[in-house]
């Protein structure tokens, strides 16, 4: 079977940091868990960076932060994996599910701008797959309305736009370490900032409510990951540009087989690069993707749907009722294709042509 995705990271890469951490018996807040939010800051320039146990811990914490409660609305896009909406649901806040262009696949600024109102208290940004295009436009309009921008950067470490990293342009940035991710930690996840502020909120939150002196100064929570898991961490974000570039290259690849046929790309606009988390295309007019996927698995090639129209999931549409049409259209007609190391390309391919042909 061809699977979707393998990760960048071997037992041998990290072997001698295990061994080093098993003979000092420190498996958490040891020298790795200091390491890699130095680490995470330096590549993606944000002035602060902290560590949590995913993606998820990571928005919640930031919801929190920015103050969001009860019956307070947050604009999130529409197109993305659930956890961008729970954690908002989770506060008893009103999710404005919001829609995306077919084009990005981000965030519309025209949606937000027209529909935002006073009782709007955070913006959730997700850069569907790991592209980050829009995110300036719909931060020019935070600004103006003075609403904290959290970005949704889960499949983004590694991307940037006109140069500068993901992770260093919206007021608060949450990443995932999830193995579907380019930096795998197995589970993890992290939150970068420039403000001094948050920062210092950040630190006592993530510590339980402790400061410096280990006084109990406000409530928090243990969203600690273990010194191995940032062991691994340390040692990929040295290699993730290779990885994102080797990724681009398969997606070029892919585009130049595929869209003869039909399928059209995720585009990346405004200055942004991609880093090509996943790789998705929308299938030719005319197919059905879903007979498309079940035709890759009969020639053993493992694919799967883009990623999910959040206001259609069967939780929101009990929430609220309208569905919004470009996330769904891109629900129902976008693939994500295998790409890894090593992938063999050309036979990954083929087989679409083939299965196109028979469908
Ligand atoms: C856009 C987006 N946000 C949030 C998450 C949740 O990430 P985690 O599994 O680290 O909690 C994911 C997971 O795939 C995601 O794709």
């Amino acid at each position: 079977m061809i699977r979707l995705v393998k990760p960048y990271i071997s037992f041998e890469d990290v072997e001698d940091n295990i061994r080093e951490i098993f003979a000092s018996g420190i498996h958490t807040k040891g020298v790795y868990s200091k390491l890699l939010p130095q680490k995470i800051s330096e590549y993606t320039g944000a002035k602060h960076a902290f560590l949590t146990t995913s993606a998820t811990t990571a928005l919640s914490m930031c919801l929190r932060l920015v103050g969001v409660a009860k019956g307070q609305e947050v604009f999130i896009s529409d197109f993305s994996f659930p956890a961008s909406a729970n954690v908002a649901e989770d506060l008893g806040a009103i999710s404005i599910l919001t829609d995306v262009s077919l084009d990005t696949y981000n965030m519309l600024p025209d949606n937000l701008q027209s529909t935002i109102t006073r009782n709007t208290k955070a913006v959730i940004f997700v850069d569907a797959l790991g592209n980050p295009s829009g995110l300036h436009e719909i931060a020019a309009i935070c600004r103006e309305h003075n609403i904290p921008l959290i970005e949704d950067a889960a499949c983004s470490f590694g991307s940037s736009i006109n140069g500068q990293k993901v992770g260093s342009i919206a007021d608060l940035t949450c990443f995932s370490m999830h193995p579907r991710k380019l930096l795998t930690t197995g589970e993890g996840g992290a939150i970068t900032t420039n403000n001094d502020e948050y920062a210092e909120a950040l630190k006592i939150k993530l510590n339980h409510g402790a400061n410096d002196e280990g006084s109990f100064v406000d409530y928090g929570f243990n969203y600690r990951m273990p010194e191995i898991a940032c062991a691994m961490g340390c040692f990929q974000i040295d290699h993730i540009d290779e990885v994102v570039k080797e990724r681009r290259l398969q997606y070029e690849m892919y585009c130049e087989h595929l869209v003869p046929l039909g399928f059209k790309p995720q585009i990346e606009e405004g200055g942004a690069y991609a880093n090509r988390q996943s790789v998705v295309l929308s299938v030719p007019q005319g197919v059905s993707r879903n007979a498309l996927i079940a035709a890759l698995k009969e020639r053993q090639i493992e694919s799967t749907l883009g990623t999910y129209c959040l206001s259609a999931t069967p939780y929101q549409r009990d929430q609220y009722d309208e569905i919004q049409p470009n996330a769904y259209w891109l629900e129902q007609n976008t693939i994500t294709l295998p790409c890894y190391r090593g992938l063999p390309l050309e036979k990954v391919c083929q087989a679409i042509e083939d299965a196109l042909v028979s469908l």
